[in-house]
């Protein structure tokens, strides 16, 4: 829909590849003619290590999630999942970050892509609690310089309830939620799930049982990190509303 809005003659695929054939694969791939990917899980680590340059804001991550090869050779890998999230947040749902009380459920590559924009934005506190916790507590030490971030399990966790939940985890994929205790939505909470799908996903599905202000799904985050993606490809940032209205139909 980019590509035809934007007047721009191109093909985007989807390759499934496994971890162990990710490098070689890709190389393949670039060799073959690609001139740019998205990469999404379990693959985003190994392709910062791929790469011969990364963004500013890849580099802080060390995770990418859009590859651009250019004429010189030059593999550029960026990272769009935090700019993606943060405008899908404060575009299409109207949120004010600032201030806001913020838990992000998960320590996996989507986390890491994330933190940095969301700490720009001058949260009043941010919490990661995941499954292992030991994961949660590095990358708040590997990312203390953005900011102080608590971590913790997910029996840790208790009241008052959080302004913003944000799934990253990948339980969504296994159809399950992350085993949260009671008290950590309230009637002015926005649950997001980064994971998207047809229908409801576990996360909102069980988000709603809690009656939060809001449960959504991460369509909008998908649309607008492949539209900054987009635009490192092509130079041209296309207009994600119609992508969102289309998408919006199918529920
Ligand atoms: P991604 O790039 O999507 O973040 P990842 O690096 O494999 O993928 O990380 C997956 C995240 O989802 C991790 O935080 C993982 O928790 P662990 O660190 O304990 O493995 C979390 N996760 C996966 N399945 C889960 C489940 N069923 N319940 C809770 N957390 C889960």
């Amino acid at each position: 829909m980019f590509a035809k809005a934007a007047a721009q003659d191109l093909v985007y695929r989807l390759f499934d590849v496994l971890p162990d054939d990710f490098r070689r694969q890709t190389l393949q791939l670039f060799a073959g003619g690609v001139r740019g990917l998205n990469v999404t899980v379990p693959h985003k680590q190994a392709a910062a290590e791929l790469v011969n340059e990364l963004t500013p804001r890849a580099a802080r991550a060390q995770a990418v999630n859009t590859i651009a090869f250019f004429e010189d050779t030059t593999l550029l890998g960026d990272n769009t999942d935090g700019v993606g999230l943060v405008s899908d947040l404060e575009r299409n749902l109207n949120l004010e970050l600032a201030d806001m009380r913020v838990l992000v459920l998960g320590a996996g590559g989507a986390v890491r892509g994330v933190l940095g924009p969301l700490m720009e934005r001058e949260l009043r506190e941010l919490t990661i609690a995941n499954r292992t916790p030991a994961r949660a507590q590095k990358l708040a030490m590997e990312f203390s310089d953005v900011g102080a971030i608590a971590a913790c399990s997910f029996s840790e966790l208790a009241g008052p309830p959080y302004d913003l939940i944000i799934n990253a985890t990948s339980a969504s994929l296994q159809g399950e939620v992350p085993a949260l205790p009671y008290g950590l939505v309230g009637e002015k909470t926005v649950c997001y799930d980064m994971a998207y799908g047809r229908g409801h996903t576990p996360f909102t599905l069980w988000a709603k049982s809690q009656h939060p202000r809001r449960a959504s799904k991460g369509w909008g985050m998908l649309i607008e990190q492949a539209a900054e993606s987009f635009l490192l490809w092509r130079g041209i940032r296309p207009d994600t509303k119609p992508v969102l209205e289309a998408l919006a139909h199918h529920g």
